[in-house]
């Protein structure tokens, strides 16, 4: 035998094979289990048991790191399916888009699947504004008033980096002081993404009314165990009175509400 070759009888290389036998079926369960997984515990409204769109996955596949498929999944697998699909008319918005990681998706998957369908962004490109209480304690220090700031610069570098058409429109400004005019009408599908909840209560005074039948808005930080507790109190404060009176679907920490038809 020459010195350096290895024979099966030899004690260390039937270990190592036969170890490598015994993990045969969980890299297997690894590499095929999807993608979806059950919404955490607080999301309560209905239990869906969400599979992504399979022309989204390939998207992302391409082009978002891997650590954010979850809930970007959802977010654009919802786009498609509930506006593209269904030719919901009007624009898609994102109100606090920090530096463009969600916007640039949201551009590729409009690119590629509905290139006519306008896009506007919204920030105040200054970070948060400050707390109330029912945001509860601030826990990290990014979280502070003026935290989380991009400059929209930084947000229309991302873009170009990226060779991708800007958005429609980029408009600066807290959400409230921001013009009406500058809200398009009708809109087909909006993201709401400002953490805080007169962040995202301002969201809904802005977009609701204008929101086509059909049309969908889905809010980061439903949820009231994470950072951001405001968020899903100020859905809930708003929608109380209207007909949605909630979330319809939740998955990961995104609530997800349909405008009803106007009576
Ligand atoms: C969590 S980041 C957005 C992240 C982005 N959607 C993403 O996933 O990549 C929150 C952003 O909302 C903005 N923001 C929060 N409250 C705002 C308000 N009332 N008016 C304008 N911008 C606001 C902040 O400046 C920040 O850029």
């Amino acid at each position: 035998m020459a010195a350096g070759s290895y024979t099966w009888r030899q004690p260390q290389v039937r270990h190592w094979c036969s170890l490598a036998l015994a993990m045969l079926p969980l890299l297997r369960q690894c590499s095929s289990r999807p993608i979806v997984q059950k919404p955490i515990s607080e999301c309560e409204p209905s239990h869906t048991n969400f599979t992504a769109d399979s022309e989204v996955e390939t998207e992302l596949r391409h082009y978002a790191p891997r650590k954010w498929h979850g809930k970007l999944d959802y977010l654009l697998s919802t786009l498609k399916r509930r506006v593209v699909d269904r030719r919901i008319p009007g624009a898609v918005v994102e109100l606090g888009t920090f530096e463009g990681q969600t916007s640039h998706m949201f551009r590729r998957l409009i690119d590629k699947f509905d290139p006519g369908r306008p896009f506007h962004c919204y920030d105040s490109f200054q970070g948060l504004p400050s707390r109330r209480p029912e945001d509860s304690k601030q826990v990290r220090k990014e979280d502070g008033e003026g935290g989380m700031r991009a400059g929209r610069d930084e947000f229309i570098e991302r873009f170009k980096r990226e060779r991708l058409r800007l958005p429609d429109g980029i408009h600066e400004g807290f959400f409230a002081d921001i013009a009406a005019s500058e809200y398009p009408s009708p809109i087909a599908f909006a993201y709401f993404d400002g953490d805080l909840y007169s962040s995202i209560l301002d969201s809904f005074k802005m977009v609701y009314h204008k929101m086509s039948p059909g049309g969908v808005i889905m809010v980061h930080d439903y949820t009231t165990e994470g950072l951001f507790p405001g968020a899903k109190k100020a859905i809930e404060d708003f929608l109380r009175d209207k007909p949605e009176h909630g979330v319809l679907e939740c998955y990961s920490i995104i609530g997800m509400v349909v405008k009803a038809e106007s009576k």
